[in-house]
């Protein structure tokens, strides 16, 4: 087979020297592209284009190869860094081997040959979104068309219908229109409250959180192409009987009648109390500045002051949280970093207090430090319960948020031109679109 492609080099010269050992589509590529790629580049998927094919494939091998390179897709927040390294991997983890990576640049570079069709590769199953054995589906009665062009953040009030208290071991968001939807939130409204502020269309104007009265848990956090969360076996959250959902949801309208959307969402939940119960909690500074602000650059006075100064490009703000003695110990299954717009790195780590077996004094959960609000989400580690890591009390726990408040910033330009701005203010903690918060999101296990 190589001497014969050996041969037909030498005799066709007309044509370009083929890379005998070069990697093609159906050896090599599919596979990488079938794993990596198509929970959002097929038909009907959060992605503009769809990767289903080497028809579909070859002409972008260049950017399909630079993308991954650049680190930019598949969209993937936490990293490893010199100043965290997470003791787990993350569940569900899309990113590209070293390996697969040099293999698409190779495939490209050699002019993305398709290779035999008759000896492919097998490929792995196509990753599946829904969330499977779900109890119940909802959405909304009435469909939502986000008019315009700039993103919105609309409240809907859903009813599951569930009249016993359950515990919640799986959930999914089904975007209506991938097109717009950028991401969502769930939350729980034990007291029904939602049902009494929603509009005609079925819809709240809210941006921070559920603009409930009582809060609202939060039960979970949507971004295109997300994986269903999955509480760990043996888990589950609860969800008193008769709840609302709220599902907040962020648009990113394209300005077409096309935009009309119903999310829906899908939950998966047993009766029987599970044997511990699980939480997402959110710790940090989100509308009020809890204890813990750290003093530090830019406060005007002694007092620490959570403040991004108007044309501040490296500002820092750090949080320092000690958990009472007594409290705990916490299982972390899973953490996630929260920032708006003018966010480009969150770092949490803990301190512990008196270091268990191997585990470290300081241990970094999670860091996202080319922070995107647009694909923020909380990542699972992957491994068991009995191993993830531990928060007791007397422990600390350290969030650290790094802002850029200049025109340099992408994400300062999307917010200011939402709001028909043109250049950056000084930036407070609030939960409109142009404050700021620095918050953790935390999966924890009681
Ligand atoms: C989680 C969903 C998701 C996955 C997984 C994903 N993409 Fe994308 N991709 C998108 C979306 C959405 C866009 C549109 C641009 C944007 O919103 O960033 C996009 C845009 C792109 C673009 C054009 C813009 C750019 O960044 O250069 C390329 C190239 C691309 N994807 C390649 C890939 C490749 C290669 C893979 C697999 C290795 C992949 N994508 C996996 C969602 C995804």
């Amino acid at each position: 087979m190589l001497l014969f492609a050996l041969l037909s080099a030498c005799v066709t010269e007309e044509k370009p020297t083929p890379v005998v050992d070069a990697p093609t589509w159906h050896a090599d590529i599919a596979p990488i592209v079938q794993e990596h790629c198509t929970s959002c580049h097929v038909a009907g998927g959060v992605a503009p284009f769809e990767l289903d094919g080497y028809d579909a494939a070859a002409p972008l091998a260049a950017s399909l190869a630079a993308a991954v390179e650049a680190g930019t897709m598949p969209p993937w927040g936490a990293e490893s860094t010199d100043e965290c390294q997470p003791r787990f991997g993350f569940a569900d983890d899309i990113r590209l081997s070293d390996a697969e990576k040099e293999l698409l640049r190779a495939w490209a570079d050699a002019g993305a040959p398709e290779g035999d069709s008759a000896a492919a590769a097998e490929l792995p199953a196509a990753p599946v979104l829904d969330l499977v054995d779900a109890d119940v589906q909802v959405a909304p009665l009435l469909p939502y068309v986000a008019a315009g062009e700039a993103d919105q953040f609309r409240c809907f009030s859903v009813d599951p219908e569930i009249a016993e208290d359950v515990w919640i071991t799986g959930l999914q968001v089904v975007p209506g229109n991938p097109q717009v939807v950028h991401h969502v939130l769930v939350f729980a409204d034990p007291e029904r409250e939602s049902a009494a502020l929603v509009g005609a269309d079925g819809t709240y104007d809210c941006f921070g959180g559920s603009g409930l009265s009582s809060g609202g848990a939060l039960l979970g956090a949507w971004a295109p192409g997300a994986f269903p969360f999955e509480s760990p076996p043996g888990t589950g959250m609860a969800l008193s009987a008769n709840s609302l959902l709220v599902m907040q949801i962020h648009y990113h309208p394209i300005g077409q009648v096309s935009d009309a959307d119903t999310t829906a969402v899908q939950l998966r939940y047993t009766a029987e109390a599970p044997a511990r119960e699980a939480v997402l909690a959110l710790l940090g500074n989100a509308s009020s500045a809890a204890d813990g602000l750290d003093t530090g650059m830019n406060d005007r006075g002694a007092r620490a002051e959570f403040r991004i100064p108007a044309g501040a490009a490296d500002h820092v703000e750090s949080i320092r949280y000690v958990i009472p003695e007594g409290d705990g110990p916490y299982s972390i299954f899973m953490a996630g970093t929260h920032m708006h717009y003018v966010g480009t790195d969150m770092l949490i780590q803990v301190d512990h207090a008196v270091p268990v077996g191997d585990e470290p004094a300081t241990e970094c959960l999670v860091q996202t430090p080319r922070w995107d609000f647009n694909w923020q989400r909380a990542y699972s580690y992957d491994a068991p319960l009995d191993q993830v890591p531990v928060i007791r009390g007397g422990d600390t726990l350290r969030l650290r948020c790094t802002y850029d408040n200049t025109l340099d910033n992408a994400g300062v330009r999307q917010a200011l031109d939402d709001a028909g701005l043109s250049e950056p203010a000084d930036v407070y903690l609030g939960e409109e679109t142009l404050d700021e918060m620095c918050l953790g999101v935390f999966g924890i296990v009681l």
